[in-house]
């Protein structure tokens, strides 16, 4: 299969969808689906969009191609995105890999008296109170998947359990808060002490995920600017990110802008995704860029270093429309969705930064939004 179709945005309605179907097996049933959302009021006829959600195109991922449904109101959103991804794909794609894959959660305890003695007694029983969470998903460690390790800290006054977990495919807060539920009563009966809150954190920094890439530069003109100075350009507006707040803010608004039309049409939690998003950014009391851009030799690099929870199991992934999309994107698993996720948000970067350095936005990405907007309130 190959993702790279040239003027895919142009192509009448039907035959972006024979595509579709040849290329990722859709079916009957499936493109009844699609119909259904054609038929809604709003569905508008314009650029990727084939009902449920919008199809990025050129994705080539670990050496891979992909087909990526988002949805998200803005067509220019998915156009950048495929354009990031065409740009990308002349140095080979996009390669990552996440470097762990474990959701933290956490026990609140109170009453603490003698703090030391607990500590200890919890430590003592790591072993049962690891297998009571486990026996809680015996499917999960089945996966070699479940809960692995825990660690216990003084909070202020509290002694807080952070339990570490593996959820596999899934994003792990049903996973995580059964566990948690489950060992309380335990830890509150060897302890005496009182477990308040026993909850997910979305913190998720033992879930992130690591995806480069690289562009050669002559690939790199726009208009009348030459690629030398849109390279130097980029260059000077990552450097403005790295130091300036405001900026570094509105570079990561631009990366989720992308993560989150993936998350949406794959039936993600993008709150959670959001949070431990930005959160990552914030971690060290100033507020970084996520993605950063580099110049070396004839390349333009780009690497991106974020916390994913996203799943392709569970919650709101079992609904038809994400189950649809996840066919589209025939992932194997949560984190080959994950660095999909994470590819989409650093092409969304590359074509936010070109369109910022040069002609600036208003010219491509906020006219076709306009247009899109006057279609649909003239519909
Ligand atoms: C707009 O939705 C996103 C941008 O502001 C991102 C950026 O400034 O990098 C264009």
């Amino acid at each position: 299969m190959k993702s790279s179709i040239p003027n895919f945005y142009k192509l009448p309605l039907r035959e972006k969808l024979r595509i579709l179907k040849k290329e990722c097996d859709l079916n009957k049933e499936d493109l009844n689906l699609i119909y259904q959302y054609q038929k809604l009021p709003d569905f508008l006829d314009v650029e990727n969009n084939i009902g449920p959600f919008k199809i990025a195109t050129n994705f080539l991922v670990n050496g891979k191609d992909f087909f990526v449904p988002m949805e998200i109101e803005e067509p220019s959103v998915v156009a950048a995105a495929s354009h990031g991804a065409k740009l990308v794909r002349y140095g080979g794609g996009f390669w990552g890999k996440y470097l762990k894959n474990l959701m933290i959660g956490e026990i609140q305890l109170v009453n603490i008296s003698r703090l030391k003695k607990i500590k200890e007694k919890i430590l003592e029983n790591k072993e049962k109170i690891l297998k009571l969470a486990n026996s809680t998903n015996k499917f999960l460690t089945k996966l070699s998947g479940g809960a692995k390790d825990f660690e216990v800290k003084k909070v202020g006054e509290f002694l807080v359990l952070y339990l570490k977990v593996d959820p596999k495919d899934a994003q792990g807060a049903n996973i995580i808060n059964t566990m948690l539920e489950k060992i309380a009563p335990f830890l509150e009966r060897i302890t005496g002490a009182k477990a308040i809150l026993k909850i997910i954190s979305n913190f998720a920094i033992e879930r992130v995920v690591k995806v480069n890439c690289k562009v050669p530069l002559d690939k790199l003109n726009v208009g009348t600017f030459s690629f030398k100075e849109v390279a130097k350009r980029i260059i000077l507006a990552q450097e403005l990110a790295q130091k300036d707040v405001f900026r570094a803010v509105t570079h990561n608004k631009g990366i989720m802008n992308g993560i989150d039309a993936v998350a949406l049409s794959t039936g993600n939690d993008f709150r959670a995704i959001e949070s431990a998003v930005h959160s990552f950014a914030a971690r060290d009391e100033k507020i970084k860029p996520l993605s950063k851009w580099k110049i070396e030799g004839n390349f333009l690099k780009g690497e991106i270093n974020i916390p994913l929870p996203i799943a392709t199991v569970g919650g709101a992934t079992t609904t038809k429309k994400a189950q649809l999309a996840l066919k589209i994107l025939k992932v194997k698993s949560a984190q080959e969705l994950g660095v999909v996720a994470a590819s989409v948000g650093l092409a969304n970067n590359l074509a936010a930064l070109l369109a910022l350095c040069t002609e600036g936005i208003q010219k491509g990405h906020m006219k076709l939004h306009r247009e899109f907007l006057k279609k649909l309130s003239s519909k």
